[in-house]
């Protein structure tokens, strides 16, 4: 199998058509089995450097091993993460994905493959979550991801949220919230629907 040199990250962005989605497939491993045109464009990988790889080919230095811990900890559960990742293109450049996956399983109810659907997040929410990711990662060059965790853990007790709550709640912040009305706090729970359709 092809070994590939990871880029050197360059501070210039790839922007990210909000129309379009980016599209995976892995094995239990984390193995790429498929990915659509969009992820390639984007990434600008070749079909044939992509398929076979392990999906951290993408993985940014800027991004915090806590939230892959957690993104990991999830679909071995089986269940849905939107997570907020910046990823890392081949020519060193950066994008910003939110993350949506569907678990595949057998009839025996084991993981046969997991399916990742990516859009662009709102620009508002990457400017929080940065914030949020450059501390995290302090901590964990310094201290390890155990203690970046309990950073997280922590963080989100004080917001009184779940991950999952946190991340819509930042998704859906200047966008579309008022202040305590009912009809925008209804409206945020369908944020992800309306977004992956
Ligand atoms: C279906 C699927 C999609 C994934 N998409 C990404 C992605 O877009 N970017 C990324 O860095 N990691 C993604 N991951 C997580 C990687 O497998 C990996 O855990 C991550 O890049 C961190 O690398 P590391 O585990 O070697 O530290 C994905 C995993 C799965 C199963």
């Amino acid at each position: 199998m092809a070994v590939f040199r990871k880029p050197t990250p360059v501070d210039e962005e790839i922007l990210l058509d909000p129309q379009k989605t980016i599209m995976s497939k892995t094995n239990p491993r984390g193995i790429i089995e498929y990915a659509n045109d969009y992820f390639m464009r984007i990434c600008r990988y070749e079909e044939q450097e992509l398929i076979g790889q392990p999906h951290n080919v993408i993985r940014h230095p800027d991004m915090p091993k806590v939230i892959f811990k957690w993104l990991w900890r999830r679909l071995q559960e089986k269940k849905n993460i939107h997570a907020i990742v910046k990823n890392l293109a081949k020519d060193g450049r950066y994008y910003w994905v939110i993350t949506d996956f569907e678990v595949k399983l057998d009839e025996k109810g084991n993981a046969v493959s997991f399916f990742a659907r990516r859009k662009a997040p709102p620009r508002t929410t990457i400017a929080i979550i940065k914030d949020l990711y450059q501390k995290l990662l302090a901590i964990e060059e310094a201290q390890g991801v155990d203690v970046s965790e309990k950073y997280l853990i922590g963080f989100l007790e004080e917001q009184g949220m779940t991950y999952d709550e946190y991340i819509e709640d930042i998704c859906f912040m200047n966008k579309e919230k008022e202040d305590g009305d009912e009809e925008q706090v209804h409206k945020k729970r369908g944020f992800f629907v309306r977004l992956f359709g």
